[in-house]
């Protein structure tokens, strides 16, 4: 049998209501459902249904699709779900609905920028952080002091900073220029880019995510853009690499 749902959720899902809010328009009259008023907010309906409201007509079951944005996070805005003192990387998206099920898919610090994800979905969102997936996440490098080739050694070997105990695991680094490279790690360790290079005596500049597994930065976006990703796009996150 085909699954039904209350329309006060529904509507509630779908036009960005409180439950109580809905019930209320549902019982004044302003709700359709296949364009036919319905006036009780405990109407079992389909997911198929077409809903309207305010001159606005969706399928039932589109509120209830998980989402994963990608954004170009500029500098300056905090991966958190409050703060005091900086804005939130999550009102980059203000226009959308449901902002407030809306998460950062890990973090970046308030200066990198770069590639950040925004979803709804919480088995998504681990299953891009957890340190178990070995996700790979590569970033751009802007270095106080120019590379050489030993430290791309270095990187292969894992790294072991002065002020921490576990030593940090293989990382790879592509030297593009004299102070400039691309690295990609998988641990997911708190500042793990930057401490990388103060393993080897080095500082990071400036840092720019540019990929999450093969998933690259879509570099039509300017800072603070953002666009809705496709289960294709997705699907580049967790594809293997070739050995
Ligand atoms: N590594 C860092 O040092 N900072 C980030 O924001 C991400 C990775």
């Amino acid at each position: 049998m085909a699954e039904r749902l209350r329309l006060d959720k529904a509507v509630a899902h779908n036009f960005s209501l409180t439950r109580l809010e809905a019930s209320k328009y549902i019982k004044a009259g302003y709700v359709q459902v296949n364009g036919m008023c319905v006036d009780e907010p405990a109407a079992k309906i389909l997911f198929t249904d077409e809903l309207s409201f305010s001159e606005n007509t969706v399928n039932a079951a589109n509120g209830f699709k998980k989402r994963v944005f990608m954004l170009n996070k500029p500098q300056g805005y905090i991966c958190a779900d409050k703060d005091r003192d900086y804005p939130l990387v999550v009102n980059l998206l203000s226009g959308e609905p449901n902002l407030e099920n809306l998460h950062c898919v890990g973090r970046l610090d308030l200066d990198v920028t770069g590639l950040m994800l925004l979803t709804d979905d919480g088995d998504f969102n681990h299953r891009v952080t957890s340190p178990k997936f070995k996700i790979p996440k590569t970033y751009e490098v802007e270095t106080l002091k120019p590379l050489t080739l030993k430290n791309i050694e270095q990187f292969k070997k894992g790294l072991k900073h002065p002020l921490e105990k576990k030593r940090y695991e293989s990382a790879l680094l592509e030297i593009i220029a004299d102070n400039f490279c691309r690295v990609t790690v998988h641990e997911g360790r708190y500042h793990e880019v930057k401490r990388l290079f103060e393993c080897i005596d080095n500082e990071v500049v400036t840092l720019k995510r540019t990929a999450i597994g093969h998933l690259f930065l879509d570099e039509t976006l300017d800072y603070g853009e953002y666009k809705l990703l496709d289960d294709e796009s997705l699907s580049l996150i967790f594809q293997k690499s070739e050995a």
